[in-house]
């Protein structure tokens, strides 16, 4: 047992014990792999870290560390203060400035407003984050008006079904819930909270790898929400599972095998993070967070945290390379053979010719996604590489599904998607934002708002079914604009598909 004094000897980068549920735990040598940055940690050090800690981790996580990092329970003493680390501004939720009734939320973007108003700033950072100069980010929303919609009229559409079959799930609608990460960040529900909403709304949520409650908390939560509200929309919905690859393979399979025993029915393998991007308002929000805490940059660190990560046997260590660098399309079988049979989806496609390549690569569907403008800036919109796809390879359409997310944040925006041939859109950052201001309640409103988008978008253009929308529907010209020249495109397709 160790007294409170002796714990806050240990409050540096060369010692570093944190009191969390009561146990004192030396987590010196996990400093520099923690997720969140080292100064995210060493903010701790040498004081109690229990109530950050269960904020914004999954149960079991305390577990994963090496079993001789718990020290044991600490022991108060009478008249003893616990040094609780003081919060700073910067981690606690704002006082919502009358946070508007959730009734009057009219819109997707209303829940944005709100969770910039009331979000923490270093959840805020987080989730709205994006690369570099931010091109991303704005092109994945402005694209979506350079499409417009072509109705039919006079057709009876007194009846319509907005349903669509979704990584091998018959979802209500034909969208479903994107991976983001760390939902604890926006409510303390966290990832149950987009869990109950699929459930309530039948469709799929494909949970982080990232998640900050358990995956195995997250499928429990979907099955009994499923139980609890039988039929009150259909009460059902179904799981999948977004992976990053480790840097070990080994951990990879484990990953993936866990997964299925789980219950996830799909598994969405990211492809677009070879490296993370360079997201400036989360990194500087690292940077001032170690400037308040150290006075600067620690040592070792780059600027905000930005580590290098050795790949195992690899040679020299990766900036930026918190998942395996090392990924291939010669890895790809070995992930379909650990996954078994079941949709598996690859996300991450920016380009007719990987679109093209990974329609042979054995997996079931694509997923084009620029990672909500996270990772590589100036990268294409997914409705414009859904656009290249049309033009370019439209038998791709034929072979696998195609999924897509990235500034989806109207009806009208997934039927434009539809009639370009897409299975299923996937939204991210609104459901983190509706979640963060209402909770559960919070995301059933935003899939209610969309669901009534899509339908009455769908009777404004004459379409009873979505299997009736097709490109005839939708005027693509001014995006046309935008794509890649059609001479450079084809002798790309020419010289690495031989075509
Ligand atoms: C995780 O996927 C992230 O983009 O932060």
């Amino acid at each position: 047992m160790y007294t409170l004094k002796e714990v806050a000897q240990h409050n540096s980068r060369q010692s570093c014990w944190v009191i969390i549920n009561s146990q004192v735990y030396d987590v010196t040598s996990f400093i520099d792999e923690h997720p969140g940055g080292p100064a995210a940690i060493l903010q701790y050090a040498g004081k109690n870290a229990t109530a950050v800690f269960n904020a914004t981790h999954p149960e079991g996580t305390l577990e994963e560390l090496p079993k001789k990092s718990n020290l044991g329970p600490v022991k108060f003493v009478p008249g003893d203060r616990q040094p609780n680390a003081k919060t700073t501004p910067s981690t606690s939720a704002k006082e919502p400035n009358a946070t508007p009734h959730l009734h009057t939320i009219q819109n997707l973007t209303d829940f944005e407003a709100v969770a910039k108003d009331t979000l923490a700033p270093n959840a805020w950072a987080y989730y709205s984050s994006a690369a570099d100069s931010l091109h991303s980010l704005h092109r994945n929303l402005a694209d979506w008006s350079k499409l417009t919609l072509r109705p039919r009229v006079l057709r009876n559409v007194s009846r319509v079904s907005l349903r669509r079959n979704i990584m091998g799930h018959a979802s209500s609608i034909p969208v479903f819930i994107a991976p983001t990460a760390r939902a604890k960040l926006g409510h303390r529900d966290g990832e149950l909270c987009l869990a109950r909403a699929a459930a309530r709304h039948n469709i799929v949520y494909a949970a982080s790898s990232y998640s900050s409650i358990s995956h195995a908390a997250i499928a429990e939560e979907i099955r009994r929400e499923r139980v609890v509200n039988p039929g009150a929309r259909v009460g059902q919905g179904a799981l999948a599972f977004q992976l990053y690859l480790p840097h070990d393979k080994e951990a990879g399979r484990g990953v993936i095998g866990t997964a299925r025993s789980l219950g996830y029915a799909a598994l969405v393998v990211t492809v677009d993070t070879p490296v993370l991007g360079k997201r400036e308002a989360d990194e500087r929000f690292k940077a001032e967070l170690e400037v308040e805490i150290y006075g600067g940059q620690l040592e070792g660190e780059g600027e905000g945290g930005v580590r290098r990560l050795a790949e195992p046997g690899g040679d020299e260590p990766v900036l930026r390379g918190y998942h395996s660098s090392a990924l291939e399309w010669d890895d790809i079988p070995w992930i379909r053979e650990a996954w078994g049979p079941g949709p598996l989806i690859m996300k991450g496609i920016q380009t007719a010719e990987d679109a093209l390549r990974a329609a042979d690569a054995g997996v079931d569907a694509i997923y084009l996604s620029n990672h909500g403008g996270r990772q590589l800036d100036y990268a294409p919109s997914s409705i414009s590489t859904l656009l290249e796809i049309n033009i370019f390879c439209p038998e791709v359409l034929g072979k696998v599904e195609v999924y897509l997310d990235g500034g989806v944040r109207r009806g009208t925006d997934v039927i434009k998607a539809l009639c370009l041939g897409a299975t299923g859109v996937g939204l991210g950052r609104p459901f983190l934002y509706a979640l963060s201001g209402y909770g559960t309640e919070g995301v059933d409103k935003a899939l209610q708002i969309l669901s009534d988008e899509i339908e009455t978008s769908m009777r404004l253009m004459g379409v009873v079914d979505l299997s009736e929308l097709d490109n005839s529907f939708v005027n693509t010209a001014e995006l046309e604009r935008d794509l890649v020249s059609a001479r450079s495109l084809q002798a790309s397709l020419r010289t690495h598909h031989k075509l």
